[in-house]
Parts: structure tokens; C-alpha cells; sequence
């Protein structure tokens, strides 16, 4: 690669010999590119390992999709028909959830409010109506925990709901989280266990050597390492990867805002999906509306038609929220890649591996990400409920015969 570069810190990369993923007799030097919830708790559970970890964020830690997310762990909710292998990744994440906020907030001393109501989605036309029940009839069917409720039941329990709700479906184990917490303390966490974050540090490119990647090169400094994992979200497909493949991953706008409820008297307890728009009640009496889904790039706009639908449709389910404040309004990028589920594990090129395109469930996907992306790379094993999801599945295909 370019002479021109300086080097950073290679004197201390293992020297043993290593196999495929970068193990040595040591533990392997590992490269995070991206700070987002996905890069900081990979950070942070190799650093707790032992690993020497450098994490590098384009600017600041957490300000990607991780802090524009509404925190929903929606597995139920949100299970969509023809992704029963996806949904089985979700739930296998879901059910890892509650130890996982645990150990995090144990590790880093602060809260992420997991918060364990659970998600009601409602109907208000006799449209809406037929197509929950439709949703109903598909989560019966996969074996989902889900519990239909007649709409004087649905009111009983959440006592602000317009007077109109028809029905509803309660999925008791979606729970949410408050991500901004959780990138929070994950940074704390990490460096707690002895991560390096920088800063401000964009990626530009991997550095390949005799055919494996050997670290990543930022602003002209080489900083070598024996494993670097690509968990830049949204922004992936930036990083040059060559000679791996660039990956199928874009960005999905997403436009949210927020209102301001008195948190001794919230109009709601649980996550609510209502037809065009989510609500999620925090603690702290903030009221999170969202979200829009736009292909429109890494356009930041925040349009008057799409903050109207989605506090029309809000206000539709909950017309109470009119008295209150907006508080803050704002976009984030979702991951997507080409057929919406995440990209996890090994890449064609030795020591390059992958934790991106997490799409509308980063947050959801969290612990089994963090679980399959460091015994990928400490014990070289991809973990069975992942192996769907390796790149390999974009690889171009041989031409029939
Ligand atoms: P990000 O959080 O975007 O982090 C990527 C990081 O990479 C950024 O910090 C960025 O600065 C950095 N970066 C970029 N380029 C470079 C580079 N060249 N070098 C170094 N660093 C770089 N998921 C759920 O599970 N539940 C939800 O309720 C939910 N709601 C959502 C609502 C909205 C509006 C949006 C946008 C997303 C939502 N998601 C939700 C999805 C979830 O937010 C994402 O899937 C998840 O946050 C992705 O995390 P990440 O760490 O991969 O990406
Ligand atoms: N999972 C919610 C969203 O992406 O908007």
C-alpha cells in the first residue's frame, strides 16, 4: 500500500502465528470502525476478553441511528410475513435482552431503562381491523406469544386511547430500551474495560497485506490490527473493503419526533403501534413518535409532511397528546441492506468482519449481534442462529450451465 503513510502502534500487534480470524497465542489486536451501539459493545466485550481494542468513530460515538432509534425490542410487533429465519435471530436477541442491560448497566453504573410493559398495536377502522387480524392470524401461526384484546379491553389498560379503538394485539414480551442510554453507557462500558475511542477519527479504507486485512487507515496513519470488524451502519458501504466486495448496505431515512408528557401522569404505558406511526412512553415522560421510512440517501431534512403524518396518526390513537409540547425533531439513517436483514461474521478476506445492516432492529439485534461477532472472532465459530446471515448470501451466483 501507499508509502506515504505513517504507522500507528504496529510494534505492539501480536506477532504469533494466527489462523483465519486473526487468533494467536494472544488475544488478537482488534479495529472497530464505527461507534454506534453495534461497534461500542463489540468494543466493550473484547476489551473485557482482553482483547486490545481501537474503536474508531467518524465523529462522536452513539450519534448514528443508535441515537436516533425509538429503543424498541419489537420482535412480535413487528414480524413481517416471509422472514421466519430473521425472526428467529430476533427472538434469540429478544430473549438475551434483560442480562444483557443488566451486565451493562453493572459494567458502565448508569441505567438503560428497560422497560418490560410490553407493545400494543391497535386498530381504529374496521380497515385497520382486518388487517390486525391478518397480522393475528400470522403470529398465531409462528408460534408467537401474542393476545388479542377487544377494544374496551385494549382501553382498560391504556385508559387514554381514542374511544374508537376497535381492537388490539398485546405482545407482552416486546419490551424497549432507552438507546441513547445504552450507547451511552456501552462507551463507558468499553473504556471501563480498556477500549481506545477516537474520535473524529473517519475510516477511509481497510490495509490488505498478502491478501488479509491488516488494520485500517485513517487521515494517511496506518493503525494495524489482527481482526478489524466494519460496524459503520448506514455509512458501510463508504469504507473502501477492497479486495472484499463493497456491501449492499444504504441508508433508510427516518424522520421522529418527540413530545413532552408529565412523567407522574404519562397518557401511556406501553410502546403503542398504531396505523402510521409508533408511540414509545420513557420514564422520564418523553413521548417518541416516529418514524417515517424514506429512500432518500443521507438527506437530513426534516419535512413538514412527514412530521404531519406521523403526529396525525399519533393523535388519531391518542388524542390526548395535543396539550403537549414538541420537545425535539430529528432524522436518522437505518442500515438496510438488500433484503433488510443484517450482515454478520467473516468476509471473503481474512481479517475483515462484518456487524452492519441491522436496518429497522439494531437495536433489538444488539446482545446477539455482540455474542455472534466476538465468538466469531475469539473461538472462529459462527454461531448456528447467524449463519444466514453471513455476506456470502450477496456473492454472485455461477451462471447456469
Ligand atoms: P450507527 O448507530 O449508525 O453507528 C454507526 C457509526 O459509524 C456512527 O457513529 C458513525 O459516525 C460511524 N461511522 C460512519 N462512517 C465511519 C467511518 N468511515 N469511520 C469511522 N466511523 C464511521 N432499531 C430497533 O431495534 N428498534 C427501534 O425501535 C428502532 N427504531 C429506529 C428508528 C429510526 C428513525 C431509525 C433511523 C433507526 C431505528 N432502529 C431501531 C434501527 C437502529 O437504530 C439501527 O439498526 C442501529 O442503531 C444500527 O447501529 P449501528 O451501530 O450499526 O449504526
Ligand atoms: N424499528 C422502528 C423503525 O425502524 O422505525
Amino acid at each position: 500500500m501507499s508509502a506515504s503513510l505513517s504507522t500507528f502502534d504496529s510494534s505492539s500487534v501480536a506477532s504469533e502465528s494466527r489462523d483465519a480470524a486473526g487468533r494467536g497465542g494472544s488475544r488478537p489486536r482488534v479495529a472497530v470502525v464505527g461507534g454506534g451501539v453495534i461497534g461500542l459493545a463489540i468494543a466493550w466485550r473484547l476489551a473485557a476478553a482482553g482483547c486490545p481494542v481501537d474503536l474508531f468513530d467518524a465523529g462522536e460515538t452513539g450519534q448514528g441511528a443508535s441515537h436516533a432509534a425509538a429503543g424498541m425490542l419489537a420482535a412480535c410487533a413487528e414480524a413481517e410475513p416471509g422472514e421466519d429465519v430473521l425472526l428467529q435471530l430476533n427472538r434469540a436477541s429478544q430473549a438475551l435482552w434483560p442480562r444483557f442491560a443488566a451486565d451493562l448497566e453493572q459494567a458502565a453504573g448508569t441505567g438503560v431503562d428497560l422497560r418490560t410493559e410490553g407493545t400494543l398495536t391497535v386498530a381504529l377502522t374496521a380497515d385497520d381491523l382486518s388487517r390486525l387480524r391478518h397480522l393475528h392470524a400470522l403470529q398465531t401461526a409462528l408460534g408467537l406469544p401474542v393476545e388479542w384484546l377487544g377494544g374496551a379491553e385494549a382501553r382498560r389498560r391504556e385508559p387514554y386511547l381514542a374511544a374508537k379503538v376497535a381492537g388490539a394485539i398485546l405482545t407482552p414480551e416486546d419490551h424497549q430500551v432507552d438507546n441513547r442510554k445504552v450507547a451511552a453507557a456501552l462507551r463507558i462500558a468499553a473504556l471501563g474495560a480498556g477500549a481506545r475511542i477516537h474520535e473524529g477519527t473517519p475510516i477511509s479504507r481497510v490495509e490488505t497485506q498478502a491478501g488479509r486485512v491488516t488494520g485500517v487507515v485513517a487521515a494517511g496513519t496506518r493503525h494495524a490490527a489482527d481482526v478489524t470488524v466494519l460496524a459503520a451502519g448506514a455509512w458501510s458501504r463508504g469504507v473502501d473493503i477492497a479486495p472484499a466486495a463493497p456491501l449492499p448496505v444504504r441508508p433508510i431515512k427516518g424522520q421522529m419526533m418527540a413530545l413532552q408528557m408529565d412523567p407522574a401522569a404519562p397518557l401511556l404505558s406501553h410502546v403503542l403501534w398504531a396505523p402510521g406511526a409508533y408511540l414509545v412512553p420513557r420514564r422520564d415522560g418523553r413521548l417518541i413518535i416516529g418514524a417515517t421510512t424514506e429512500e432518500k440517501g443521507f438527506d437530513t431534512a426534516l419535512t413538514a409532511g412527514g412530521l404531519l403524518a406521523l403526529l396525525t396518526n399519533a393523535w388519531r390513537a391518542l388524542p390526548g397528546l395535543e396539550e403537549l409540547a414538541v420537545i425535539e425533531q430529528w432524522v436518522g439513517f437505518r442500515p438496510g441492506s438488500r433484503d433488510d436483514a443484517p450482515i454478520l461474521g467473516p468476509s471473503e478476506v481474512e481479517g475483515l468482519v462484518y456487524a452492519t445492516g441491522h436496518h429497522r432492529n439494531g437495536i433489538l439485534l444488539l446482545p446477539v449481534t455482540t455474542d455472534v461477532i466476538v465468538s466469531q472472532i475469539l473461538e472462529g465459530r459462527m454461531d448456528p442462529v447467524a449463519a444466514p446471515f453471513a455476506a456470502s448470501r450477496f456473492a454472485p451466483r455461477a451462471a447456469a450451465e
